[in-house]
């Protein structure tokens, strides 16, 4: 599925919280196996990024209908996409607010990127279809990692 109400929440270790609707395939896939890949592209995928988020796995092998790669990961049984600019391997650690939210709590256990991609022009849903594409970046001082 395509997600993009997720967030940062811990550096060490990696967590990583989403919300994930019930009414998804990969909701019960989560709950069931306790695992997942989460695959970052970049705006070359566009156009499979949306076309995987708006039909369901439960009828479908969506790698096969978006011509995506699977790839062994190492730590879950779940595949890496290997067109995808980053790979992320997560555990889930906590679920005690998939009842209320839908909001589980992933930890990245291996992380990977694809070192071809240089300067992924990475894509940010904003909603309805619209998505910024990463572009210029900048660094300030700060005392932040
Ligand atoms: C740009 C985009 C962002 C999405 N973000 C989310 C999300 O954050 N959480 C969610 O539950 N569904 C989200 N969806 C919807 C799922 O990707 C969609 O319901 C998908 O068909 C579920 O696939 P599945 O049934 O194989 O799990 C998003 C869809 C799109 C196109």
């Amino acid at each position: 599925m395509t997600m993009s109400w997720h967030t940062m929440m811990e550096f060490e270790p990696p967590l990583v919280g989403c919300v994930i609707s019930g009414r998804n395939f990969s909701f019960d896939a989560l709950r069931k196996t306790k695992e997942c890949v989460l695959n970052i592209p970049s705006a070359e995928l566009a156009k499979q990024v949306v076309g995987v988020g708006n039909c369901s796995g439960s009828r479908m092998d969506k790698f096969r209908k978006f011509k995506l790669t699977p790839l062994p990961a190492s730590q879950v049984a779940a595949p890496l996409i290997a067109e995808c600019y980053a790979n992320l391997e997560c555990r889930v650690v906590d679920t005690r607010m998939v009842n209320k939210y839908n909001f589980f709590v992933l930890e990245v256990i291996q992380a990977w990127i694809d070192p071809t991609q240089k300067n992924p022009r990475t894509l940010h849903h904003q909603g309805k279809g619209v998505f910024m594409v990463a572009g210029e970046t900048i660094k300030l001082p700060s005392r932040m990692a």
